[in-house]
């Protein structure tokens, strides 16, 4: 028997996986076909679309829509009102139908901004930052810290959360860091 909460505002439709410790709070749209891992939690008023995979231990914040073709890691934080997308040039009269939405893949750990919008057929690497507000209109490298419009990387960001210094070494938890063709990796 698997254990989750969902509040009684909330809708789960048919054929959901939802793993151990979920909370689903207030006014949320689970939507069939949707795959959530362990101890996630979905604030007020957020709509996982069909089909959508989310991680384990994943934040999602008030007012966000998982659209489909969207693939959410483990420890995942979409800040409040952050906005997906799966179509870059949208019609009302010529819709695409479900087997060209676009991907969206947000690598492990990373974290999406109060307000920021994601274009898809991108990848948001692992433990990247997305500043409030800013448009992600490129493939993010990991550890990456993006802000603006379009968003440019600014610098990098410690698995802890803590911006780096130019020697990459975490001021904060100690991880160091170095660089790749991806972004940083952890140095052991
Ligand atoms: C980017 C962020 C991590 C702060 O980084 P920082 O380097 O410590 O930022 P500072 O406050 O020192 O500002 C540095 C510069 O970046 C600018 N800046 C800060 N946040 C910015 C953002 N989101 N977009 C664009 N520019 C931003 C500042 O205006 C400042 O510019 P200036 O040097 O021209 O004056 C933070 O502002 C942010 O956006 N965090 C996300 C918060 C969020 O959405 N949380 C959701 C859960 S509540
Ligand atoms: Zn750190």
């Amino acid at each position: 028997m698997t254990y989750y909460f969902v509040h009684p505002t909330s809708i789960v439709d048919d054929n959901v996986e939802i793993g151990e410790g979920t909370k689903v709070w207030h006014f949320c749209h689970i939507q069939s076909g949707a795959r959530i891992g362990k101890n996630c939690s979905f604030g007020q008023n957020v709509n996982v679309s069909n089909n959508v995979i989310v991680g384990n231990s994943v934040k999602i914040q008030n007012n966000v829509s998982i659209y489909e073709g969207v693939e959410l890691g483990d420890y995942v934080f979409c800040g409040p009102s952050c906005v997906f997308t799966n179509d870059l040039t949208p019609r009302a009269k010529y819709p695409k139908g479900h087997a060209n939405y676009k991907k969206t893949i947000v690598e492990v750990g990373a974290s999406i901004g109060a307000n920021a919008t994601v274009l898809c057929n991108h990848t948001i690497g692992k433990w990247a930052l997305i500043g409030a507000g800013a448009v992600v209109t490129s493939n993010v490298p990991a550890h990456a810290l993006m802000l603006g419009v379009p968003a440019k990387r600014t610098g990098w960001v410690c698995e802890c959360g803590e911006l780096l210094q130019k020697n990459l070494i975490c001021l904060k938890c100690g991880r160091k860091y170095k660089k790749t063709e991806n972004g940083l990796e952890e140095v052991k």
